[in-house]
């Protein structure tokens, strides 16, 4: 950017009142791009603080529905749903299952709220007795997550997502070649018009700890780190994104968000998709602490920073404040 024809330029002659402020603002919040994550267990009437995340639930179905309605009152268009299922096993059974919770949960809203748009996560990790987003092999050296028999299994689970009603599936466990994967079964099973978010730039970040609390997902031995990238490359992050692309997802998500800014950025100019943030667990919980102490202003913060990630090229964002942004919005 050449400055210096107009050594006489001052930008603050654009900030001089409110309206002017307004007149020349680049970019805003709006309600109808954020979406609301939820977390869904069995039972009735089970409403279950996570303790590192307040104002945070683990629901029952019904009580889910409640929240449910309550986005929407406020104004948020969109849930993504996990699922926390009351047994777990070795080949994730209840991400797949018909009568699994995530599935029941779907079809209730679907009934309940038509117009409520619902993304789920598809992932094995909170259904794995190991905890793992994938598959796994034992061996004499430690274990491996196997890439490929996971495929099938995470084709299942997205199939019978769509089956119950999701408008979008959503896979966040990182194998390579998933997303290829779901888009085959789920055309094969004539869910065409279904869109995938794929968290195509995940990286294996700190920043999930109370998230693996809320979905009682933290793996039980090892890390993610053979699935989920290293927060030290920017360059690797494009190529997954490239692969997702070439395989068919049609919204990118990246994911955490603010200490990824710059990646929203690259993954927004260079593809020009939809993009999505994901302003995850631990975000949340820092904000929420520091507010809680006093020591810092909570709506100021959180619609500052929800700002940065549209001023990165964020189309949409993930976030557990959705329905308080919506209702500060309002005003
Ligand atoms: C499942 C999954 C995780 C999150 C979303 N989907 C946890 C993980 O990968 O360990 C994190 C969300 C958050 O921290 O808010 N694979």
């Amino acid at each position: 950017m050449n400055v210096g024809t107009f050594p006489e330029y001052r930008p603050r002659r654009l900030r001089g009142s409110a309206a002017l402020r307004a007149l020349v603002r680049e970019n805003e919040l709006n309600a109808r791009q954020l979406i609301l994550p939820l977390f869904v267990r069995g039972g009735k009437k089970v409403r279950k603080p996570i303790g590192s995340m307040p104002g945070c639930f683990q629901l029952s179905v019904d009580e889910f529905l409640k929240e449910c309605a309550d986005a929407k009152a406020a104004g948020v268009n969109a849930v993504l749903l996990f699922g926390i299922p009351d047994t777990k096993d070795e080949k994730a059974s209840g991400a797949y299952a018909k009568n699994g919770i995530v599935q029941k949960a779907v079809r209730a809203v679907k009934k309940e709220i038509p117009d409520l748009l619902v993304v789920t996560d598809v992932c094995l990790c909170e259904y794995m007795s190991h905890g793992h987003c994938g598959l796994v092999h034992q061996h004499s050296g430690g274990a491996t997550v196997k890439n490929d028999p996971t495929l099938k299994l995470l084709a299942r689970a997205a199939a019978s997502h769509a089956e119950a009603g999701a408008d979008i599936v959503a896979p966040s466990d990182m194998m390579d070649g998933r997303v290829r994967a779901i888009r085959t079964e789920l055309d094969a099973r004539g869910f065409d018009q279904v869109p995938i978010m794929s968290y195509a730039v995940k990286f294996a970040s700190a920043f999930y700890g109370p998230f693996r609390e809320a979905a009682e997902s933290a793996p039980k031995f090892g890390d993610r780190r053979s699935y989920q990238m290293d927060a030290a490359n920017g360059n690797e992050a494009m190529r997954e994104a490239a692969l997702d692309v070439a395989e068919g997802a049609d919204i990118l998500m990246v994911k955490p968000a603010l200490a990824y800014l710059d990646l929203i950025y690259r993954v927004k100019s260079e593809f020009g998709y939809p993009t999505a943030a994901y302003a995850v667990s631990a975000e949340y919980s820092m904000i929420k602490a520091a507010t809680e102490k006093g020591w810092i202003d909570e709506k100021a913060i959180v619609l500052e920073s929800h700002l940065a990630m549209r001023r990165a090229g964020a189309d949409i964002i993930i976030t557990y404040w959705a329905r308080e942004i919506a209702r500060w919005l309002r005003g």
